[in-house]
């Protein structure tokens, strides 16, 4: 079979970085892709000279409506096919919604929700076709309940788990497979750029990037649906179903630190 080609976005930190190292571990071809240039060249270089795979850079802000289709013609004008889209690229902000800025918050579900969307819709034909390849975006813990201090974000990550598991079901049989894995606190740049007053205890149980790489990796390798990385976030994600919807909300909201 040929080498894979994987289109990574949000390559340039944390776990897309990290997801980057595994898939090159894999022998994979990789475009990596976001707006940091100069970190995504630097990661092409460490992976081409330490796997021996080809590295491609594609500086593209997600943020844009029309990015999606831009980053699929300099694919296409590479001659590359994508077999495994990650759907990595995403932000939050922390703060009440009235309080937080519109533009930043619709600029959220620009790149968490419809980029990942336009790019899924792009690329999964061809994978049909072909009968090989699949998806694997990062959702999130924040999937599963709704989060006072962090609303759109966890709605957000809402949508990607929701749209990910209907997917699931209508590739049955294809020889396409998606994966939504859904991390908890993870050790990234993500707290820095959400403006996150993060609590003791959030730090404290928090995994690192590599990790979380390794556990959505290797659930996407085998065609796991949903990946919750780690025993300390498979639990809260498991009672959250047990307890009244009105605590719930309430004790997210006290995990988020919102007055
Ligand atoms: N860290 C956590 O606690 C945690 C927990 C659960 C889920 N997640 C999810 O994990 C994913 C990766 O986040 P991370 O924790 O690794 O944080 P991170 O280190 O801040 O990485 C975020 C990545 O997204 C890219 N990105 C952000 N805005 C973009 C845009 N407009 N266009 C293109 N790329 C953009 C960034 O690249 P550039 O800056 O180069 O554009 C960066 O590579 C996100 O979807 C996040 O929601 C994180």
């Amino acid at each position: 079979m040929s080498v894979e080609t994987v289109l990574i976005t949000g390559a340039s930190s944390g776990i897309g970085l990290e997801l980057a190292r595994c898939f090159a571990a894999d022998g994979c071809r990789l475009a990596l892709a976001s707006r940091k240039g100069d970190a995504l060249e630097a990661l092409a270089a460490e992976l081409r000279k330490a796997h021996k795979i080809q590295a491609q850079v594609f500086t593209v802000d997600l943020a844009h409506p029309d990015s999606p289709n831009r980053l699929l013609a300099h694919l296409q004008s590479a001659g590359l096919k994508v077999d495994v889209l990650v759907n990595n690229a995403g932000f939050g902000a922390q703060g009440k919604f009235v309080e937080l800025p519109l533009a930043r918050q619709l600029e959220m579900l620009q790149v968490n929700i419809t980029s990942l969307t336009h790019l899924t819709r792009l690329l999964l034909p061809g994978m049909i076709e072909r009968r090989r390849g699949g998806i694997l975006s990062v959702a999130s813990t924040a999937a599963f309940q709704p989060g006072p201090g962090m609303a759109v974000y966890y709605a957000s990550k809402a949508y990607v788990l929701s749209f990910t598991e209907a997917l699931a079901e209508e590739l049955a049989g294809t020889g396409v497979t998606v994966t939504a894995s859904c991390p908890g606190p993870t050790a990234t740049n993500f707290g820095a750029a959400a403006n996150m007053n993060t609590l003791g205890l959030v730090k404290k149980i928090s995994m690192s990037a590599a990790s979380v790489a390794h556990i959505s990796h290797r659930a996407y390798r085998r065609g796991q649906v949903v990946a919750i990385t780690g025993f300390r976030n498979q639990l809260p994600a498991f009672l959250v179903r047990l307890v009244p919807r009105a605590a719930v909300r309430k004790i997210t909201r006290r995990l988020n630190n919102v007055r």
